[in-house]
């Protein structure tokens, strides 16, 4: 079937937006050092321009392809190294409905092979996995604009860096520490502490003409202070339970 790379004139005019049809996909990913970095399960890539992830579905293929072939000695195995898997895929797309494609595409192609492991090993398909993949894919997957290095509403783009803890060869319960990061930090090179969070500030406003409880005004005060200096880390959890997105307080 022929593949329709453009979805209307305006469309192209505008953004630019023309997909890549897979027979170009597979040739550019045969380039030697792109083949190369594909093998490797952990090699990052960052699809800018993401559109709905023609590249990033085909490296996360090809990716899960070689999990299947070296971690195969169980269901566990799998599970644990196609999600380290998924940590390694990042992609920013500007359009709403292409950037929803594109985490539904990359979701599909991790569905379907993971699939066909739990049938090849007489499992079952686990909500925490699947939920985990979709934790993992909706976080690594923004849309925004990657020019501006923000999200369409003008707040900065925020990524996670997925840190194994625990990796040795034997390693089959693969242990993460998840970190945020945005765009700017990223370029920037700058240190975090493992497991800090972009502070989602919280804004407080007091709508002038409400009566009020001068007791009770205090009391938030005291609140809000409490709320600035609180601040929220991940912790480190199995790479299977990323999902439940686990934090712990901590003071500065
Ligand atoms: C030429 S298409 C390529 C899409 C995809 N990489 C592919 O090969 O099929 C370019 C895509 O970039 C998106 N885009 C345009 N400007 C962008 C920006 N500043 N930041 C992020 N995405 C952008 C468009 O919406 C469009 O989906």
């Amino acid at each position: 079937m022929e593949e329709i790379g453009i979805k209307n004139k305006h469309r192209v005019q505008k953004h630019g937006e023309v997909f890549t049809p897979k027979k170009i996909v597979k040739s550019m990913l045969e380039i030697q050092e792109v083949n190369e970095a594909c093998k490797s399960l952990t090699s990052t890539f960052l699809e800018p321009s993401a559109g709905e992830g023609a590249f990033l579905t085909a490296i996360l293929e090809r990716k899960l392809n070689i999990v299947v072939e070296q971690y195969n000695d169980g269901l566990e195995r799998f599970e644990n190294y196609s999600l380290l898997t998924l940590t390694s895929l990042y992609g920013i797309e500007l359009l709403e409905d292409n950037a929803q494609t594109c985490v539904l595409n990359m979701f599909q192609v991790y569905y379907d092979i993971y699939k066909e492991q739990v049938q090849l090993h007489n499992g079952e398909l686990k909500k925490k996995v699947l939920d985990s993949a979709k934790e993992i894919i909706s976080s690594n997957i923004r849309q925004g604009d990657f020019l501006s290095r923000n999200t369409i509403d003008g707040k900065p783009l925020v990524f996670s860096e997925w840190s194994p803890i625990n990796m040795r060869k034997t390693t089959k319960n693969i242990k993460i520490q998840r970190t945020e990061y945005t765009l700017d930090e990223i370029y920037e090179n700058t240190e975090k502490e493992f497991g800090e969070i972009i502070n989602k500030a919280i804004n407080k406003t007091i709508e002038p003409y409400k009566q009020l409880d001068m007791f009770e005004l205090l009391e938030e005060d005291v609140e809000s202070e409490k709320e600035i200096s609180k601040k929220m880390r991940y912790i480190p959890v199995n790479i299977t339970d990323v999902y439940t997105k686990e934090m712990e307080e901590f003071y500065e």
